[in-house]
């Protein structure tokens, strides 16, 4: 058993974590699941709200240059035709003749010859494929390459006949895109000002996994700055900065960790100039969770074509005219989550630690008290949990067990803090509170817990 536990990957054992204490589920699990779409648990939820919370906070509301949307998941059609994504969101695939499995056809050469073929046409990956011989991974012959567009497609209408195809979001930045006049004028806002979302996004993902790390439904927190364009570049260095900085200081990831890496020329999305992504080192490698892009004019000059609207902007003060151009931050909000519970999983003596930090953690503190069935101990305790929640902390409530044990299951969850309530709380009113990281315990008078935490 042993053993077997010291075999298993930290994404693994991540997983199983998250399950059994409320994190993540495989969505409807009961009827077999459905291929990489999950539910966030009641712990997952609260760790997603605060994420939310704290970058919000970070990029709204201590910006006085930068106001939030939240806006319909489902647009004109027309917005995807102008964003580009109709006619170039799309993998190259091939599709196992015999299985009927899909596969990129790019991530199957890569994998059989070693050769990075970003960019290639059809006739180019065929060509590829034929020439070497390469098959399936099941070892049957392949399909030739065909392009697969990767928005989701929705029939809005109540009958058959007025049915029209619509598209659910592949991306949250379009809406704060085509709503760049009413944002603006609503607010009298002025460049340099930028617009921030959170909100889901949709991608028919072609390769999914591992675990939720790609997935078809997903959430993404977006800022898109408007610019003058000659001030393009230094808001990109900038953007880079201040997305580190966040995600060490605020969030207490592992700096050694990260890195940045600018993306090739042959990577790039078909609206960005220039692009870094933000990357972790995951059990299974360095992989992205978020994106810093220069997409230059591309999506206003977009939408002005198609809508024919008039985007250029006209400063006040100088009587330059000019396009804005759009530096952007993109970050999975999902994929963040993930990055924090494989940065925080320790497992050290006889327990683990999700050592999460405090505005992280699903909740900051939990309230003990020392027996479930002694009510003079449950109505303190009681008493204490409600002068915590009304400070604004997510308070946990456990009065099964034993302590030690209720220790180490809050240990598991990143709780930081326990406060127990026993008999001398009675006498004296106060308290004991125990330290997650350092195990040490506290006596403190009731009114003094809020500072201690
Ligand atoms: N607006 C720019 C944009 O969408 P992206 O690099 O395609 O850029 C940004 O996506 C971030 O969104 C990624 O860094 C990742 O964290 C998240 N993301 C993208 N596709 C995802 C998927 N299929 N599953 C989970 N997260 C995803």
């Amino acid at each position: 058993m042993q053993n077997q536990k010291k075999e298993q990957t930290l994404t693994q054992k991540v997983q199983s974590l998250a399950k059994r204490r409320g994190f993540v589920f495989q969505s409807s699990e009961i009827y077999g699941g459905f291929e990489a779409t999950y539910d966030f648990g009641p712990l997952g939820a609260e760790m997603l709200r605060n994420l939310r919370n704290l970058w919000w906070k970070e990029f709204v509301h201590r910006q006085k240059n930068i106001v939030g949307l939240d806006s319909a998941i489902i647009s004109h059609p027309r917005v995807w035709d102008a964003s580009g994504h109709t006619e170039s969101f799309a993998d190259a695939m091939v599709e196992d003749l015999k299985t009927h499995k899909r596969y990129r056809a790019d991530h199957i050469i890569e994998s059989a010859i070693g050769e990075n073929v970003d960019g290639y046409d059809l006739k180019e990956l065929d060509k590829i494929i034929e020439d070497n011989k390469i098959l399936s991974p099941d070892g049957n012959k392949l399909s030739k390459a065909k392009y697969f567009n990767q928005l989701v497609e929705v029939k809005i209408g109540t009958t058959e006949e007025t049915k029209s195809t619509a598209y659910l979001r592949g991306e949250t930045c379009q809406p704060i895109f085509y709503n760049f006049q009413l944002v603006k004028d609503s607010m009298r806002l002025k460049i340099p000002f930028g617009i921030a979302q959170i909100g889901k996004a949709f991608r028919n993902e072609i390769k999914v996994g591992p675990y939720f790390f790609r997935t078809r439904e997903f959430e993404q927190m977006e800022l898109e700055m408007y610019v003058n364009p000659k001030d393009a570049d230094e808001y990109f260095e900038e953007f880079k900065k201040w997305s580190i900085k966040w995600l060490t200081e605020e969030l207490g990831i592992t700096k050694d960790k990260l890195r940045l890496r600018d993306q090739e020329f042959k990577e790039r999305a078909h609206y960005n100039k220039v692009a870094t992504d933000v990357e972790y080192e995951f059990d299974f490698g360095w992989k992205e969770f978020q994106g810093i892009h220069n997409r230059g004019n591309w999506d206003l000059t977009r939408h002005g074509e198609y809508s024919g609207v008039d985007f250029t902007y006209k400063d006040d003060k100088t009587g330059e005219e000019y396009i804005p151009n759009v530096v952007e931050y993109s970050i999975g909000l999902n994929r963040l989550m993930f990055v924090l519970l494989q940065d925080s999983y320790v497992e050290e003596d006889d327990r683990v630690v999700l050592k999460l930090d405090k505005k992280i953690a699903p909740y900051q503190v939990a309230v003990f008290p020392l027996m479930k069935n002694k009510p003079e101990l449950v109505a303190k305790a009681d008493e204490v949990y409600k002068m915590l929640v009304e400070k604004d902390l997510n308070v946990a409530w456990d009065e099964r067990g034993n302590v030690g044990k209720r220790y180490y299951s809050q240990d598991e969850i990143g709780t930081p803090k326990c406060v127990t309530i026993d008999y001398t709380t009675l006498e004296d009113n106060t308290v004991t509170i125990r330290d997650r990281d350092t195990k040490e315990q506290i006596r403190v008078k009731i009114d003094e817990i809020y500072e201690n935490l």
